[in-house]
């Protein structure tokens, strides 16, 4: 259960009373431009990697799913980057001789972890859980983009508190039928099936996401958008 209000004084709390005024009075506008520009927020940057790792070539065209990899991502708050065991299972086989695979090899030989670097990264005082998102209807599409497209991995959308906050209010506007959680090109115009009744999803968001919103037993936008709810 989410508190009401955080363990007594918490980073957030600190930074309201202290930080917020100050760098509010002191930086003003160029502050909150900077705070937006991609620059700050890591939006389209493509972090460099010790293998060059393709989602556009693994999952948009050998069609991969993405739970063969992040596998804990349904059932826990963190989605794992997989073991170099997960690459073996076919890398053992095929380009078992590329030298763009030598730092998977040499993982596997060495028994070291591939040390990837993160591309999504908020702080440490805002709570996420991918579990819960996933479970009640948010797609993997909806917060980190065209996977399927990417050939380097970057970060599609700003992780700012303002984004999550924009669905938290109106989550209607992205529910989707949690079969269609890891398909990146689903749009309800697509007609889907409810398993329920063999009828159709209605086929506007918004009418499905209010549909979905209540079968899911998604909570109300006052309780989604409490403070407790991100800051712990
Ligand atoms: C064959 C294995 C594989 C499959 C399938 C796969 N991924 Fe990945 N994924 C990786 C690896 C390896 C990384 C770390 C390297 C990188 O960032 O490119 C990664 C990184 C990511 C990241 C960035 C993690 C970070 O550091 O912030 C996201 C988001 C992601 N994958 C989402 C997906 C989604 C969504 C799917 C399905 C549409 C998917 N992946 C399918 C292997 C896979
Ligand atoms: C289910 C099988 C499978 C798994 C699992 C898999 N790969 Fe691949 N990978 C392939 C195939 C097939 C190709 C060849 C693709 C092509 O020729 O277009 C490939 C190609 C590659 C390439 C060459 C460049 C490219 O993208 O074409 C790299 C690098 C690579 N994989 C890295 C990895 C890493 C790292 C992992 C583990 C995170 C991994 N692969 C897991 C099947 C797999
Ligand atoms: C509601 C938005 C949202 C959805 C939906 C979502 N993610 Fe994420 N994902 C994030 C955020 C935010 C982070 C960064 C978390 C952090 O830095 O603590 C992240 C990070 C990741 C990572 C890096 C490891 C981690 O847990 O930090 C992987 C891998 C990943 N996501 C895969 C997926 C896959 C696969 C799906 C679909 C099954 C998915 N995500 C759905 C927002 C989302
Ligand atoms: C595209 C929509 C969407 C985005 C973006 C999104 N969320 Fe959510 N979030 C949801 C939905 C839907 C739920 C489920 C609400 C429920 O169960 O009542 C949820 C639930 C949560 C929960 C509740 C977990 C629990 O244990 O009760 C937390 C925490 C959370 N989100 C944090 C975040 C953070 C942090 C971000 C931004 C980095 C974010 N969310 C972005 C839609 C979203
Ligand atoms: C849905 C999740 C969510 C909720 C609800 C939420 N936050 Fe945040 N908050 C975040 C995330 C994610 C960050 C880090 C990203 C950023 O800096 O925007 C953050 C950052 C912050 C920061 C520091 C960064 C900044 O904006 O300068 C403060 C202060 C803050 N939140 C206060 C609050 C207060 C006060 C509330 C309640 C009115 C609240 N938050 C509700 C997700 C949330």
């Amino acid at each position: 259960m989410p508190q009401i209000f955080p363990k007594a004084i918490n980073p957030i709390a600190k930074m309201l009373v202290l930080g917020f005024p100050l760098l509010a009075g002191l930086t003003g506008v160029t502050g909150a431009a900077f705070y937006r520009s991609s620059y700050a927020t890591g939006v389209d940057e493509t972090p460099p990697q010790p293998v060059a790792f393709s989602h556009a070539h693994h999952v948009g065209q050998l069609g991969i799913h993405c739970v063969y990899c992040h596998t804990s991502v349904e059932t826990s708050g963190f989605a794992n980057v997989p073991p170099t065991k997960t690459c073996m299972n076919c890398h053992q086989q095929i380009w078992q001789g590329a030298d763009l695979l030598e730092p998977v090899r040499e993982s596997y030989k060495t028994d070291k972890p591939i040390e990837w670097n993160r591309v999504h990264n908020l702080p440490h005082y805002a709570y996420f859980n991918h579990s819960i998102h996933v479970n009640k209807g948010v797609g993997c599409v909806s917060c980190h983009g065209r996977l399927d497209q990417m050939n380097l991995t970057g970060q599609a959308s700003t992780l700012l508190m303002e984004w999550c906050i924009a669905c938290h209010r109106e989550p209607e506007k992205h529910l989707r039928p949690k079969e269609e959680i890891f398909n990146m090109t689903w749009t309800p115009a697509q007609k889907t099936i409810d398993p329920k009744d063999g009828q159709p999803y209605p086929t506007n968001q918004k009418e499905l996401g209010l549909l979905l919103k209540e079968r899911y037993r998604v909570r109300d936008a006052v309780t989604l958008t409490n403070c407790s709810m991100c800051h712990r």
